[in-house]
């Protein structure tokens, strides 16, 4: 949410930052701005709208370092140019680019307003440039400490004194900043994507960390300025893993580049000789493992939906009983913490303020965390300590695709594992083994047919409203394809259990309303049928997303997916969907990468 650059050293700022701030612009994106330090002073550009629109206004002679950037997404006053990040002091010597919420900043600028500030804009990040600027300290990082203390809320910063150049500041409570260590020359992000095509050598701050960057280095120390110690780190994505390799959109890059993203989940953790899963990660004992009673699993948005898979997964192969909630309602509600139960945290950015705070809440309260993460070195795959990293490679569109399939398989490796480990039999460990390790071809099988779902989504083009069933897991199928639709094509989508239909939304149903009916060839079959009945008897047109054979009762449209084991059926039978979104939203002509008042990685409460 957000996204920040910054970069200090002999090159000039202003074509490294911009470039960044197109890597992280998937993480907001309702204005940009830049500020660079040159003889003479700072130099700032801002605007309302993309990257590119503030490119366009550059005027030439735009150059100098250190400089930072930053690209928003407005939590504290609309999308406006003078919103817009950098915020600078009356005198425009400090510049501060910030993601997060300053939750006293309304007190804070009561305060600098009777002292005769004037305020240019709504944001609560202004006040900062203004305080850092007054506070009398011997540096920048001193005057950033200072203010720091009177400050409530989370923030991820970056500041810029004119006259001190020599250094760029950073802070860090509860927004990710990463410094990028390069030869002379230093990075700083809050997300590694800005800094891959620079250098893979990185360090993460800690929550209450500031960092002084160089040039030549960097120190890093607490609030009270005591230093703290740290190991940098290499990233493993590369480069060109973040760029659209010639397709039109990320979406459409990451839904085909499913096969590929399952076989790194797999990779490694298929183990043949007792027909079970290898997870390196976990670090809990076959015995711990044994003494869980209950799992918990919490995350949000497509996170959270991948949890409501994963715990069928688990409760069905495993027999421990096992439940989703979303991490940003579990974490208010007091929830209570108990010993033989396993929680486990969900994310593919691994940055999701909500799941962040509902693992540290639970660590609190003595739980036990595992995190199902994207992204390696991550805050909460840090704050779990144990997981399982699902290795889907970066993902760039805002809508999950590739995550949340690679973590319905990272479930379902673990739901194996934890069933080996009691009742699951060798013969079905096998069996959900070798299907599981057959989820690539079939995935591009789905693929071969994208022409047959692009004409599926031509039928809702006339349509606002579509509802989405299934039953047991095939729901879950049904919530993740609604939310899918809803978020790109911007066409109203709502989820139901199939069995829950009549008793409310059947009411809705019109021959304007198509519903998309989950439906697999399991023990559910002729349930799911009979519901196609009730549909049809109300004029409602039926899609159904099914397994190949004849259906015994007529529909507008169907679409097969390869048969899996029954338990495995709803990781395949979620692909399709992901693509009628795609091509709904094509048609539609909406700008499917970056949604509107969406972003891709929720810093903010
Ligand atoms: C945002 C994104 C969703 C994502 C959710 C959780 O809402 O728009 O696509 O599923 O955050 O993100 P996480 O990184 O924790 O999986």
């Amino acid at each position: 949410m957000c996204g920040i650059v910054g970069y200090i050293g002999k090159r000039d700022a202003t074509p490294i930052l911009l470039e960044g701030l197109h890597r992280v612009e998937y993480r907001g994106y309702d204005s940009a701005g830049i500020a660079i330090t040159r003889p003479g002073g700072l130099q700032v550009l801002k605007c309302q709208g993309r990257v590119r629109d503030l490119e366009n206004m550059l005027p030439k002679r735009f150059k100098g370092a250190p400089g930072i950037a930053h690209t928003r997404w407005a939590t504290h006053g609309e999308p406006s140019d003078h919103n817009a990040h950098p915020h600078c002091d009356a005198a425009n010597r400090i510049a501060v680019v910030h993601n997060g919420i300053i939750e006293n900043a309304a007190a804070l600028r009561a305060r600098l307003m009777s002292e005769g500030i004037t305020l240019r804009s709504e944001t609560d990040t202004e006040v900062l440039a203004h305080l850092i600027a007054a506070v009398p300290a011997e540096t920048l990082a001193d005057a950033v400490r200072q203010v720091l203390r009177i400050v409530t809320g989370t923030y991820a910063l970056a500041v810029l004194d004119a006259e001190r150049p020599e250094a760029i500041v950073v802070a860090r409570n509860g927004g990710p900043v990463v410094i990028g260590i390069g030869d002379r020359e230093m990075f700083v992000a809050s997300d590694p994507a800005a800094l891959v095509a620079h250098t893979r050598s990185v360090v993460h701050l800690d929550d209450g960390e500031i960092a002084v960057v160089r040039a030549d280095g960097y120190e890093t120390s607490t609030l009270d300025g005591g230093p703290t110690a740290k190991t940098p780190s290499v990233i493993d994505w590369t480069s060109g893993s973040f760029d659209k390799g010639g397709y039109s959109h990320y979406m459409r890059k990451e839904i085909v580049e499913q096969p590929e993203a399952v076989r790194r989940t797999l990779r490694g953790r298929i183990e043949p000789r007792f027909q079970t899963a290898h997870l390196g990660g976990i670090e809990l004992t076959a015995g711990e493992l044994l003494d869980i009673r209950r799992i918990k699993v919490l995350g949000c948005g497509s996170a959270y939906i991948a949890g409501c898979v994963g715990a069928h997964l688990i409760e069905q192969l495993a027999r421990i009983p096992a439940h989703a909630e979303a991490a940003s309602e579990f974490r208010y509600r007091n929830p209570v913490i108990e010993r033989d139960t396993l929680y486990i945290a969900v994310s593919q950015s691994g940055e999701t303020f909500e799941t962040l705070a509902a693992v540290q809440e639970i660590k609190r309260k003595g739980g036990r965390v595992l995190g199902i993460i994207n992204v390696v070195g991550s805050t909460i795959g840090r704050e779990c300590g144990r997981g399982i990293y699902v290795h889907a490679g970066p993902e760039i569109a805002v809508v999950s695709t590739k995550t949340f399939t690679c973590t319905s398989i990272a479930f379902a490796l673990l739901a194996v594992h934890l069933g080996r480990i009691r009742d699951l039999s060798t013969a079905d460990g096998r069996r959900l083994t070798r299907a599981l390790a057959a989820v690539p071809e079939q995935i591009e099988e789905i693929m071969g047919r994208e022409d047959e779902i692009a004409r599926l989504a031509e039928m809702l083009l006339g349509c606002e409203h579509a509802y989405f069933i299934g039953r047991s897991a095939g729901y879950c199928v049904a919530m993740e394809g609604a939310l899918k639709l809803k978020e790109v094509s911007y066409l109203h989508a709502e989820a139901y259990p199939a069995s829950e239909l009549k008793h409310g939304p059947l009411a809705l149903i019109t021959p304007q309303t198509p519903t998309i009916v989950v439906i697999p060839r399991d023990d559910l079959f002729s349930k799911n049928v009979s519901t196609i009945e009730e549909i049809r008897a109300r004029r409602g047109p039926v899609i159904a997303v099914t397994h190949p054979g004849e259906l015994p009762v007529k529909v507008e449209a169907a679409f097969t997916v390869p048969q899996s084991e029954p338990e495995l059926d709803p990781i395949l039978l979620n692909i399709p969907l992901q693509l009628f979104a795609y091509h709904v939203a094509l048609r539609k002509g909406c700008d499917i990468d970056k949604p509107r008042h969406l972003a891709k990685s929720v810093t903010v409460e």
